[in-house]
């Protein structure tokens, strides 16, 4: 009896250290995740930043392989534009200026009327960070940020555009969830080649730039508005379409660009 007693004590007790041990361990290890975590943070924010740059200095034309990006960055101008206004809005720093958490803020965003969110985007902040590319005391190129669901995914992408406000100089995408091999085209160099000189708004101020497959014929009119879409992912290519179409239309860029278009960047 006492022989069985003995036995399942010293059965308990193993039960309660393994448990402790493994409490232990898991205290440790967590603490060693979080404090990586917390360590790392700084490092993971400089680095997004850097990436934000070199896409900026990317469809600025400014990218020299091998260069320093913060010092290439020197030539960028950040500033914040008042989207209902069109104007420039000097008292916010661009530096501060967080579009994420803007956009989630009810004070500083605004909701998009469906009939209005052809990007699908929901929410909007009131006003965006640009880029202006400088030249001595010229502005060479504007730089917007655009984003819009493609098929499975928001895009993200940078559309950089001539000091007339109207010509397209460059556009490229930095972020998607799109397949690879199928609606990843958007980050090919061949596809992004089509888009330079390309037109975004008609006689009418109309935005007509869009992706479309098939190629217009150079006397169609439409050939100026009109970029190349891939066979097998016109998804993505409307998705492309609508976020163009939303963020130079009235409800995005347009009052900036037409502000731009009268009076300079
Ligand atoms: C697994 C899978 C992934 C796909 N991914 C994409 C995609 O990322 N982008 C896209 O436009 N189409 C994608 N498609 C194809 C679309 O469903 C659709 O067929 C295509 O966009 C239509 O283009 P088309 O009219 O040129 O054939 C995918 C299809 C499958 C089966």
């Amino acid at each position: 009896m006492l022989e069985v007693h003995k036995e399942q004590n010293i059965k308990r007790e193993s039960v309660a250290r393994t448990l402790l041990v493994a409490f232990f361990v898991s205290l440790v290890c967590s603490s060693l995740v979080a404090s990586a975590a917390v360590v790392l943070k700084p490092r993971q924010v400089a680095n997004a930043l850097l990436d934000v740059r070199r896409n900026i200095l990317e469809v600025a034309g400014l990218m020299e392989p091998g260069g320093d990006v913060n010092e290439l960055f020197g030539s960028i101008e950040p500033r914040i534009v008042d989207l209902e206004t069109g104007a420039y809005d000097d008292d916010i720093d661009p530096e501060e200026f967080d579009s994420v958490r803007a956009a989630k803020d009810p004070k500083q965003s605004v909701a998009i009327p469906p009939d209005l969110d052809l990007a699908r985007i929901g929410r909007r902040a009131k006003h965006a960070r640009i880029y202006l590319v400088r030249e001595g005391d010229e502005v060479s190129r504007i730089i917007l940020p655009v984003s819009g669901y493609g098929l499975w995914s928001t895009l993200y992408g940078f559309l950089a555009l001539e000091p007339d406000g109207n010509t397209v100089a460059d556009i490229v995408f930095y972020e998607h969830g799109e397949t690879a091999g199928i609606g990843d085209f958007v980050t090919k160099d061949a596809w992004r080649a089509d888009w330079p000189g390309k037109l975004v708004y008609d006689e009418e101020g109309r935005v007509r730039l869009e992706v479309r497959k098939g190629r217009a014929a150079a006397d169609d009119p439409l050939s100026g508005y009109r970029v190349d879409g891939v066979s097998g992912a016109t998804l993505t290519g409307n998705g492309v379409t609508n976020l163009i179409r939303y963020w130079l239309g009235d409800h995005g860029y347009g009052p900036f660009l037409r502000k731009v278009q009268r009076e300079g960047p």
